[in-house]
């Protein structure tokens, strides 16, 4: 059983990242560090603690990480994108239970320590709590694990710019503090995640499954892949980035990697670019295939 720590910026596939991973017997869910990045950090934290009420988990603590990236303004947040409140049109009350008193950052570090080298870190927004990790304690390095990013498009377009992917946008110079510090990473980025799409077909399953549960993931996915559906006419369904990210943790014959170096740009046209620097030592494995159809399968004969 692998324990992992879960790095959320809870809109919609973060929920559904999490569901996926509390029904992984594969995975021991230590705790879910929040950020700023789908939503407000706040609202992360809320949406954080009612997906794990909704499906049972409450003891699984959450530490609420950063309201804001390193050094940039964040501009806005994307409601059309995962709605109103970061959950689509799902609809819920306040949670039960509250915020771990411990932040994110300190959760983090202490976890690491108390379990050398078996934490695996999976982070599925932006990486300011890992980069403010990596800062007050350059060791974490050598002590974690493993790093599961979802984040980046090293050789495909980005899905904010030409360039540049969310998670990594929304703090490129977290993004570059943690690509320069040794972490032993495997980035899951959209060259793989924009093939693991979810159809609106598979809704009604969940609806009929279980009205309460089921209909609460429907609700919201069904407005993320109209989303999808309207930004990308014809694609058929939305991404499940921060889902295949647990997908790699569980079942990392789904993906194949590639080690290379990756640079991020940090100003200019091609801003949070994740770009290939040949000839310098990898720093990152970067997922480059995936059994899409495989992989499909197991989340949905998991979550559903
Ligand atoms: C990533 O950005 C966020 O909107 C999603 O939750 C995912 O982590 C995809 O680029
Ligand atoms: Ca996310």
């Amino acid at each position: 059983v692998k324990p992992i720590i879960l790095d959320v910026d809870t809109g919609v596939d973060d929920a559904l990242a999490i569901a996926y991973a509390v029904r992984s017997p594969e995975i021991e869910l230590l705790g879910l560090t929040t950020t700023f990045g789908n939503i407000t950090v706040e609202e992360a934290t809320r949406n954080s603690l009612v997906v794990l009420e909704k499906l049972g988990r409450s003891d699984v603590p959450v530490h609420e990480g950063s309201t804001r990236p390193l050094v940039r303004t964040k501009e806005a947040y994307p409601r059309h994108i995962h709605g109103e409140h970061g959950l689509g049109s799902a609809t819920f009350s306040a949670p039960a239970k509250s915020k771990s008193p411990l932040g994110a950052v300190d959760f983090i570090i202490e976890t690491v320590h108390s379990r050398k080298n078996e934490v695996t870190l999976v982070c599925v927004g932006p990486l300011t709590n890992l980069a403010h990790v990596v800062r007050r304690d350059p060791e974490i390095a050598r002590l974690v694990g493993r790093v599961v990013i979802m984040g980046g498009a090293a050789r495909r377009p980005g899905n904010v710019s030409e360039y540049a992917e969310a998670n990594i946008f929304s703090d490129p110079e977290a993004a570059d503090i943690v690509f320069r510090s040794g972490l032993p990473i495997t980035l899951v980025g959209l060259d793989v995640t924009m093939q693991t799409l979810l159809p609106m077909s598979s809704l009604p399953a969940w609806r009929e499954k279980d009205a309460e549960l089921g209909g609460f993931f429907a609700d919201m996915t069904e407005f993320y892949i109209r989303f999808y559906e309207d930004a990308y006419p014809g694609i058929g369904g939305c991404g499940l980035h921060d889902p295949l990210a647990i997908g790699v943790v569980v079942k990392p014959e789904l993906v194949e990697t590639e080690p290379m170096h990756l640079a991020v740009e940090l100003a200019g046209e091609q801003l949070a670019r994740t770009r290939e620097v040949p000839g310098e030592r990898p720093n990152v494995d970067v997922c480059v295939k995936v059994d899409a159809s495989g992989f499909l399968a197991h989340f949905l004969g998991r979550v559903i």
